[in-house]
């Protein structure tokens, strides 16, 4: 017997694909489908079916949701986090706000270094126990598919610990987990002097044992000024495509390092973070296949440039909105926030911010096809709102939390 959840009444069921659209670029960004008083009908745990409440098929459902005056949306793919880590830097936070940039607090061996530190000192399990929090905490906020990194590690060993987490988290996850190997995402004080060794030990050492045991579906590298240059960072990604390792690239968050073009030439899935961006940028990422993902909570909270996004729209480009949820740059998993700077501080439209952070986060982990839309037969990972919320509210609200339900495979959170 299979088991029914019917929404009826939905004021507006918004963010309604055809199964053939499997990502949005430019202008198509700028629209987005919705049905106004609508019914949706949801068959073990899958979108079944959808369409004017007049028309509603069934009276009768094992369970019915009465939707009135509340919107219906997908839930956020959330394509660039870091949720696994020992520790939150509050600390640091304190040192910038009293004048230290992140990265003199990165050269003195705080940053990436000091979360490196504190994950090798805490066992698997612990690692995990807080990682399943923050996981479901964000679900909670409406997170229905979500990418996790390594790069707390930084030796072979931390690096694989992070990376089994990551994979218990798949395993225990109602939600797909996508796991990217990161091992380049600072240098290790030991290697800073010898640089050409962290590569090496990275493309011998940690790539065949990452992909030995499949534990990654991706391979990403912090590439910009201060970190890995271009030459490293191509060397890794080479190594990475021999071991079946897809590309995506933390680019231009601090200068115009060459890290954009770098990943449209290895045809990386997607360029992260994108501050540093003109012309000659946008221009690498036209008619690629690479998403531009934007992480706007870190441009927000290292008091940073925004990326673009407007001039990246315009120019045609397919843009991702993410979290970038980690202990140093952004604090904080919440998508409806990235929502609000997305239309905010980069003048995005409610419709292309919202786009930006379902179909176009899905896309920034090869999960178009499956998630981020309201379309037959993908999972029924829905945010259903409060009352009176429209499209143009969900924004404009940037502080409350506006959701009342989250639904997951059809079950509520
Ligand atoms: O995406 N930019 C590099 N890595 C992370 C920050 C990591 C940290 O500060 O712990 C980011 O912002
Ligand atoms: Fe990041």
């Amino acid at each position: 017997m299979s088991n029914t959840v019917l929404l009826r009444r939905i004021a507006h069921l918004t963010g309604i694909l055809p199964e053939t659209t499997t990502r949005l670029a430019g202008e198509q960004m700028k629209s987005i489908q919705a049905i106004d008083n609508a019914y949706l009908l949801i068959e073990d745990g899958r979108i079944k079916d959808f369409g004017p409440d007049a028309k509603c098929p069934l009276e009768r459902a094992d369970e019915v949701m009465d939707c009135s005056e509340k919107m219906v949306l997908p839930a956020y793919c959330d394509s660039h986090t870091h949720i696994v880590f020992a520790g939150w830097r509050e600390g640091e936070f304190v040192d910038r706000l009293k004048g230290l940039s992140y990265v003199e607090i990165d050269k003195r061996g705080g940053g990436i270094l000091n979360s490196a530190k504190k994950l090798q000192a805490t066992s698997e399990d612990e690692l995990f126990e807080k990682a399943l929090e923050r996981l479901h905490q964000v679900i909670q906020l409406g997170t229905g598919a979500i990418e996790v990194k390594s790069g707390y590690g930084l030796t072979t060993d931390s690096e694989l610990k992070m990376l089994r987490v990551i994979r218990r988290l798949k395993e225990a996850s109602p939600i797909p987990v996508k796991a990217n190997f990161l091992g380049a995402h600072a240098f290790p004080m030991e290697y800073k002097q010898n640089r050409a060794a962290y590569i090496e030990l990275i493309t011998n050492e940690m790539i065949p044992q990452v992909a030995g045991e499949g534990l990654a579906d991706y391979v990403d590298v912090f590439c910009d000024t201060g970190f890995f240059s271009v030459e490293e960072t191509e060397a890794i990604l080479t190594t990475g495509a021999k071991y079946g390792l897809k590309p995506k690239i933390h680019a231009n968050e601090l200068d115009y390092s060459g890290g954009i073009q770098l990943g449209v030439k290895h045809n990386a899935i997607s360029v992260d973070h994108l501050q540093c961006t003109g012309p000659d940028e946008i221009k690498a990422l036209s008619g690629s296949t690479t998403v531009a993902t934007i992480l706007p909570s870190t441009a927000f909270f290292l008091g940073l440039p925004y990326a673009p996004a407007r001039d990246m729209i315009d120019n045609g480009l397919c843009v991702a909105l993410a979290s970038d949820y980690n202990p140093g740059s952004s604090p904080s998993g919440n998508m409806s926030f990235i929502l609000s700077l997305g239309c905010v501080r980069m003048k995005m439209l409610p419709a292309e911010a919202l786009n930006a952070l379902t179909i176009n986060g899905a896309a920034a982990m090869e999960l178009g096809a499956s998630h981020g839309s309201i379309t037959p037969s993908k999972p029924a990972n829905l945010i259903i709102s409060k009352t009176g919320m429209n499209l143009e509210s969900l924004p404009y609200f940037y502080a409350d939390n506006w959701i009342d339900r989250v639904l997951i495979n059809g079950k509520t959170q």
